[in-house]
């Protein structure tokens, strides 16, 4: 049984808490369950992801970073998504190209056929089989999110978060059996729990 589950939302909505969660609970069931993130997961794709977040790196013209997220994407999915997937196991990622969709299409405003052009050569046309969207409002994520270190994207404005999160909504209504939208303002064990009894009937059902 092979399932690609990724997790999505807005900086701060404890995506990264409630992946890693559920990775220990497949674990703990005797799942094969494999955790990686983007953009890095891989060594290549995490030097990208250091030169994506540099605050050294200010001059960067959206089209790079497109394409830099995009690079990482095609290495990720190549070197470790799609043989995991072959050797039966779940992968969970932190982050896909919905993302890419979120960010530098809603967020930065460029054209979103283009971007899913890219993000099509990127994975080979990989699509997750479920994708939780981690919702919450943009100042509670930015809120949670201040306790850590700041990078280059974190410098965004408050109106930009905004616009990511309006487009994460939208693109979990035009894909409604993808997508399962989890609201994150709860507390982590309560939002872990939805999450994992959302899961079981797509385990069963593919068993
Ligand atoms: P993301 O990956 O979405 O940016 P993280 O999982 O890294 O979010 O969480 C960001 C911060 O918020 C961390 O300090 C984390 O402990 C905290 N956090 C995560 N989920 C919750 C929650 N449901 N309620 C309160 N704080 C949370
Ligand atoms: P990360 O440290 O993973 O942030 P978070 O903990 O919020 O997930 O940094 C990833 C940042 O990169 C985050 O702000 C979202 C952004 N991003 C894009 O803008 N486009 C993309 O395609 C991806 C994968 C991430």
């Amino acid at each position: 049984m092979s399932l690609f589950i990724t997790f999505e939302g807005p900086d701060g909505s404890g995506k990264s808490t409630q992946a890693r969660l559920l990775v220990e609970s497949l674990h703990a069931q005797g799942l094969p369950a494999l955790l990686t993130r983007e953009p890095g997961g891989t060594e290549i794709g995490e030097q990208i992801r250091n030169v994506i977040l540099s605050t050294r790196n200010r001059a960067m013209q959206d089209q790079a970073e497109v394409l830099l997220f995009s690079a990482a994407r095609a290495q990720i999915v190549a070197a470790l998504i799609r043989p995991a997937l072959a050797a039966g196991k779940i992968v969970i990622c932190d982050r896909f190209y919905d993302s890419t969709l979120a960010y530098q299409g809603y967020g930065l405003g460029l054209d979103l056929d283009a971007l899913r052009a890219i993000t099509r050569f990127a994975t080979g046309g990989l699509v997750p089989d479920l994708t939780f969207y981690v919702d919450v409002p943009v100042e509670i994520g930015l809120a949670r999110r201040q306790r850590g270190e700041t990078n280059r994207l974190d410098q965004k404005e408050v109106a930009y978060h905004t616009r990511v999160r309006n487009g994460y909504l939208e693109l979990a209504r035009a894909e409604p059996q993808r997508f399962i939208v989890i609201d994150g303002t709860r507390a982590i064990d309560q939002v872990q729990q939805e999450i994992r009894a959302r899961l079981l009937p797509e385990l069963h059902a593919r068993r």
